[in-house]
């Protein structure tokens, strides 16, 4: 069985007193049990006070990246060691806004993918295409290539520390949400990839999340899709009450 989730990723927000102040809502507005794992990615300077003032609640936090080697002469760069020492396992890898500014592609996804792999890390990595492939019909394909670059050399063992997220681009920070029939389709595309390339029990124990402009209005419906097992919330993580909202939309 797959886990159903709902992560927040914070972008660069929120200095430490608006962190402290959105984890305290979240903390009032959160069920004791909720259905989904939830997780929240603040910024990197917020991530030892979210961990330490989310301990004892199911809440898990993440990072939204990391450097792929484990230390040295990377000026302004994180280690996975580094994450772990304040108490973070699980890292958001591959999201559009890093591949379309940071200029990070599938050759430096896969070296991320398996130093986060190698220490023992949780993955959510995010893929998704522009507006202009899906237009030209070159969605599947490309969603294929995100995945085979970076993913589809992994070990079998490596998969139950993957969860995917599929955030097409023009569906990020615009309002525009995918339709839930878009998201199933593109989902069951990517299910069938794993079953193919990774192996059947792969393809129906991996959690595939889906984000761009989810809201608590529309999130029960793209979630009760058969393949879309959560999402990646952007805007909306930002408001406990939606946020939370969204949790419970199962
Ligand atoms: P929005 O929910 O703001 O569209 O952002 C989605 C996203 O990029 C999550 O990683």
């Amino acid at each position: 069985m797959r886990d159903k989730i709902v992560a927040g990723n914070w972008k660069m927000n929120n200095d430490l007193a608006e962190t402290e102040e959105l984890l305290g809502k979240l903390k009032l507005q959160m069920v004791k049990d909720p259905e989904a794992t939830v997780m929240v990615a603040p910024s990197f300077t917020n991530l030892y006070p979210t961990f330490q003032a989310l301990k004892g609640t199911p809440v898990i936090v993440a990072a939204q990246n990391m450097h792929e080697n484990d230390k040295g002469a990377y000026t302004g760069e994180v280690s996975a060691a580094m994450l772990k020492s304040v108490g973070v396992t699980t890292v958001i890898l591959g999201h559009s806004e890093r591949r379309a500014y940071f200029n990070e592609n599938g050759e430096i996804l896969a070296k991320k993918v398996n130093a986060a792999i190698d220490n023992e890390m949780t993955v959510i990595f995010c893929f998704g295409e522009e507006l202009e492939d899906r237009k030209s019909g070159k969605h599947f394909d490309l969603v294929e290539t995100q995945l085979r670059e970076a993913l589809f050399n992994l070990p079998q063992s490596a998969w139950k520390n993957i969860i995917l997220a599929y955030e097409p681009v023009w569906a990020i920070g615009t309002g525009e949400t995918a339709s839930p029939e878009q998201a199933q389709e593109m989902h069951k595309h990517i299910r069938n990839l794993l079953e193919k390339n990774v192996g059947k029990e792969v393809a129906s124990n991996t959690s595939i999340l889906y984000g761009g402009s989810v809201k608590p209005n529309n999130a029960k419906e793209i979630f009760a899709k058969e393949d879309v097992d959560g999402g990646l919330i952007g805007g909306a993580s930002l408001n406990a009450v939606d946020f939370v909202q969204i949790v419970n939309s199962f």
